[in-house]
């Protein structure tokens, strides 16, 4: 039953501004797996991705970092592809969108679009940054919400009440790129004629069996609501595309990043001289799935579509959306320390934990998949280990070492071998439809009935038995062949491990041929395939994760405004009233307060708590610059801080004090009337 067709796959582009994390992960492990399992089955398959290169936002980074936007997605893109391949998703390229053949791409179905009537221009008012000469964003405009008064929110909508409003509704507004007060400016824009595309659309959604029916239905409401022309130009400064025929006119990122798909597959049609007109011309049979989470649907399912149809191009075949990932049931979140990098993730895991775990809760719904750090232990453990390798294990010793690793001439129990085989259909029916949970659970139960053989004919009690060879060699043939079945099926999900099983069982792996039994065949002395997960692993990840957000925000650059934001440091972890009892804070009295010479940062402070004087060796230096001004003051103690040995002597607590540091220190006082020794709850 094998396959013959052709297959362009596309994930999401991911924007050249920022790392790739596990949410990114879960898309790419979705559709490398996809492509994993139609060669596996005999397609031939072109995978392509790349970097979202353009926009503001790309702009603006580049700027802070004091390079240029070329320069940073040189580096990110890079960076990207590394990641990736770190996660074993092979792209056939990994391209980007700021490239020679993208601008000849975009600016070619521009024309089109052009020539078919679909370009219009409208004049419009929008806000301006008169420092920085430049036309914002709603998201580089800041200001006091219009309905609640929050402070500092967005100029599209308020984080507080959850309004929305346009940008010229904030009060105080303000340029996030410079602080300045933003001025209304006229520029004419260039627009994409969505409502001329609205019949197609409709259909196109409806009944091309392109997008799924859940989605499908919740886009009726957009065409409810109306499309409405589609604003594709942005002035000077941007980064992108200049606009055929306009002077300074930019393609909107999101014109050209759709496109990428195809720069990013032209650009390997050329370098492996295939034509590359055939995938993209009107009537291509050839398939295209772009892989995409929910968010990006709009410009997926209406832009996407419509630019094609404009510029008598195929259309997308499917459209897969996938919904986002979260962490311990919550948002990633950067403070809890799980918004969490590919990087980082590598640095302490295997790649194929994730990959299996994210598969093992994936179907082709756009339901959120939660990471739970416990569970996914857990899992991986139980199944890869517990189950799939070690029927492996539990078996190979004895064929290494009592039958010099031949496999015996026929099975011990054919029945369970043509089970192995028979789950076959099962399981592409379940990949195919990216069910890949129920790919899982199909081949989980079974690894589970190898196991209760396995267990049932317990070779190892065998091989303690006389004249019993003959058996034994069967039985432990029977569960490597098992092993082999199931480590096939697997294969799009592990590919290492598969390798290594390659490897071991002397024998390429054959998805057709999954339950086909090895006989008298010789396979190599068995390694260890994979490693449990440790607990210590996850928790060192996770508070690496929390220093990469320190990291960078000592390293962000601050402009005005991005000021205003890092002033505000992130909330600590939720703490139980239990947490906040082992801290003792002291009411005390600095008595005796001097400098230490050879310390730019240090004051020499003895505190008196009532029952004891302490040493305090205080970073307060630079703020309180005459010391004998702070005799007689009362502060707050942290009284059971573990007492450290400095090079100037034992510090024994430590006296509590705002603000960032160095000047602006400000020390916590007390109301008249506590006396030194009480305790602050
Ligand atoms: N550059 C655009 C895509 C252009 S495609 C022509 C973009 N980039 S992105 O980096 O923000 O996101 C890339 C993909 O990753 C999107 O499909 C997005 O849905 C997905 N994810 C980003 N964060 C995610 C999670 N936390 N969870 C799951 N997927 C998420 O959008
Ligand atoms: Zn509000």
């Amino acid at each position: 039953m094998t396959s013959n067709k052709t297959l362009l796959v596309t994930n999401a582009l991911p924007y050249a501004n920022g790392p790739i994390h596990l949410g990114h992960m879960l898309e790419h492990i979705q559709s490398d797996i996809f492509v994993r399992f139609n060669r596996a089955i005999g397609n031939k398959v072109f995978y392509v991705c790349g970097d979202d290169c353009h926009g503001t936002p790309v702009m603006i980074k580049a700027a802070q970092l004091g390079i240029t936007p070329e320069q940073m997605i040189e580096i990110t893109s890079n960076d990207h592809d590394e990641d990736l391949k770190g996660f074993l998703v092979e792209y056939d390229n990994y391209y980007r969108t700021h490239s020679k053949e993208n601008e000849e791409i975009s600016s070619y179905m521009y024309n089109k679009a052009y020539e078919n009537g679909y370009i219009k221009t409208k004049t419009i008012s929008q806000l301006y940054d008169p420092e920085k000469n430049m036309f914002l964003p709603d998201r580089f405009v800041k200001g006091t919400c219009p309905k609640c008064h929050a402070k500092d929110q967005y100029g599209d909508n308020c984080e507080v009440c959850g309004a929305t409003y346009s940008p010229t509704e904030l009060e105080d507004a303000y340029s996030v790129v410079s602080g300045a007060k933003p001025v209304l400016k006229d520029s004419l824009h260039y627009f994409f004629d969505l409502p001329k595309a609205n019949e197609f659309l409709h259909d196109y959604i409806r009944n091309s069996g392109a997008i799924p029916a859940e989605m499908a239905n919740k886009l009726e409401e957009w065409f409810e609501q109306g499309l409405k022309p589609w604003d594709i130009s942005r002035d000077a400064p941007y980064f992108g595309f200049k606009i055929p025929g306009t002077e300074d006119k930019y393609f909107y990122v999101w014109m050209d990043a759709p496109m990428g798909y195809f720069a990013s597959l032209k650009n390997l049609c050329d370098k492996q001289n295939i034509d590359y007109e055939q995938f993209v011309r009107e009537d291509s049979t050839i398939e295209m799935d772009h892989f995409i989470g929910k968010d990006i649907l709009y410009f997926h399912s209406l832009f996407w579509p419509a630019t094609l149809k404009a510029a008598s191009l195929r259309l997308p075949t499917n459209i897969f959306v996938h919904g986002y990932v979260t962490v311990n049931g919550a948002k990633m979140s950067k403070s809890k320390g799980t918004f969490i990098k590919a990087k980082t993730f590598l640095k302490y895991l295997k790649p194929e934990t994730l990959r299996y775990y994210f598969a093992s809760k994936m179907n082709s719904s756009a339901v959120d998949i939660d990471l739970s750090l416990d569970d996914f232990m857990a899992k991986v453990n139980s199944d890869i280990v517990g189950k799939v390798v070690n029927l492996a294990s539990r078996t190979a010793s004895f064929i290494t070492k009592r039958f010099d690793g031949m496999l015996s001439n026929e099975p011990f129990n054919q029945e369970i071998l043509d089970k192995a085989a028979s789950i076959k259909d099962e399981v592409i029916k379940n990949f195919e439809q990216r069910n890949y949970a129920e790919a899982i659970r199909t081949i989980m139960s079974f690894a589970d009935e190898a196991n209760r053989y396995i267990d049932a004919e317990a070779p190892w009690v065998i091989a303690k038995q006389e004249g019993m060879e003959d058996k034994l060699q069967k039985v432990c043939s029977d569960g490597i062949n098992l092993f082999k079945a199931l480590i096939t099926y697997l294969q799009p999900i592990l590919p290492n491990v598969a390798k290594d099983a390659e490897e071991f069982l002397n024998c390429k792996l054959d998805f057709n041929e999954a339950g086909k039994a090895l006989v008298n065949h010789k396979v190599n002395k068995f390694k260890p395939l994979f490693s449990r997960i440790e607990k210590t692993a996850i928790d060192a990840m996770i508070e690496n994760s929390k220093e990469d957000l320190k990291e960078a925000q000592a390293q962000a650059k601050p402009t005005k405004t991005e000021s205003k934001e890092s002033e505000i440091e992130p909330l600590a972890d939720e703490i139980t009233i239990d947490d906040f009892a082992k801290i003792d804070l002291r009411v005390g009295t600095i008595i005796e307060a001097k400098e230490v010479k050879e310390a730019k940062k240090l004051l020499q402070l003895t505190v008196d708590i009532g029952f004891a004087k302490r040493n305090v060796f205080a970073g307060i230096k630079q703020a309180y610059t005459d010391p004998a001004a702070l005799v007689g003051r009362k502060v707050v103690l942290v009284a059971n801080l573990k007492p450290r040995q400095m090079k100037f002597g034992l510090s024994e607590g430590m006296v509590t004090a705002a603000g960032p540091g160095a000047t602006e220190v400000f020390l916590l006082s007390v109301d008249e009337g506590a006396k030194n020794g009480d305790r602050i709850h």
